[in-house]
């Protein structure tokens, strides 16, 4: 019989305390993981934490700002102090900015790469020092639709979506030899805070409303359903286990066949 057990294994997972992360975080639980969950609103995670330890799950939180590079090491060098190891990474902290490309400023492009990418690398980074000389590991980074196409609403925030397909692919090239396995997912549409202001803007440039751009955006989607964080979640748990031990380098679209439109 085919089974998940990570019984044993330690997960550190930023953003978690938003609508993705939150169900990533309940499907690493359900599998038996140690969770370390590091989100820069320690807040947001409350409500997730009390349920997640009345379910049996061991975790510990960390109030973490990803782009902190001397907060993300001691984070991680904390828990790898604490608990031995990281055996699971997945980047899922994230921030975006819906407008026109006319209006996007350089300071949009720089808050968003902060976030997404660089702190993204700076995760990685101070994660794979331990690794590396371990000789394992899973790394799983939060892509999107957007870094598959660009599109007339979210430019600095594709761009930095397009740059971490790169970034997965150049950190799973670096690590193949260290036997760690890195890869992304690009969830389409799921919905989070993030979410429901991409389309108040859409209906604003489109002069339109919310409930019709949802419809119009849901049309594009073979499925013609949303995604939930718990599918986002479940790629995440499938990437980090021995079932995927030979993947590496790749991004799972988990959209209902958007990017096929
Ligand atoms: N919602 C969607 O439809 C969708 C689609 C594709 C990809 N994504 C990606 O999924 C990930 C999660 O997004 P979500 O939809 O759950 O949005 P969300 O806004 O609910 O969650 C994002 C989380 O990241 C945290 N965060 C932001 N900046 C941070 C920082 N500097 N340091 C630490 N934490 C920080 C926030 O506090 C929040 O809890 C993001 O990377 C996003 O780009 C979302």
């Amino acid at each position: 019989m085919i089974s998940i057990d990570f019984s044993g294994k330690n997960v550190l997972l930023t953003g978690a305390g938003g609508g993705i992360g939150q169900g990533i975080a309940r499907q690493y639980g359900a599998a038996g993981a140690k969770l370390h969950l590091a989100d820069f609103r320690p807040e947001a995670m409350d409500d997730l934490v009390k349920k997640l330890k009345a379910a049996g799950v061991d975790v510990v939180t960390h109030a973490l700002d990803v782009t902190d590079e001397a907060a993300v090491g001691k984070v991680v060098d904390g828990i790898v102090a604490a608990d031995g190891k990281i055996d699971i990474l997945c980047n899922c902290a994230g921030t975006i900015a819906n407008k026109p490309y006319m209006e996007t400023t350089s300071d949009d492009f720089d808050r968003i790469l902060a976030v997404n990418l660089v702190g993204m690398h700076k995760c990685i980074q101070a994660t794979l020092k331990h690794m590396i000389p371990a000789g394992a590991g899973k790394i799983v980074n939060i892509a999107s639709a957007s870094s598959r196409k660009g599109n007339t609403f979210q430019i600095a925030y594709s761009a930095s979506k397009f740059g971490v397909m790169s970034l997965t692919q150049s950190v799973a090239l670096t690590a193949a030899a260290n036997n760690i396995n890195v890869n992304a997912i690009c969830p389409g549409f799921v919905q989070s805070a993030m979410y429901v202001p991409t389309l108040e803007v859409l209906a604003k440039m489109n002069n339109s409303d919310v409930e019709t751009m949802r419809a119009f955006m849901l049309s594009r989607v073979p499925f013609n359903r949303d995604q939930t964080p718990e599918d986002i979640g479940n790629a995440a748990v499938f990437l980090s286990s021995d079932l995927a031990v030979n993947i590496t380098g790749q991004a799972l679209n988990v959209d209902g066949g958007l990017n096929m439109n």
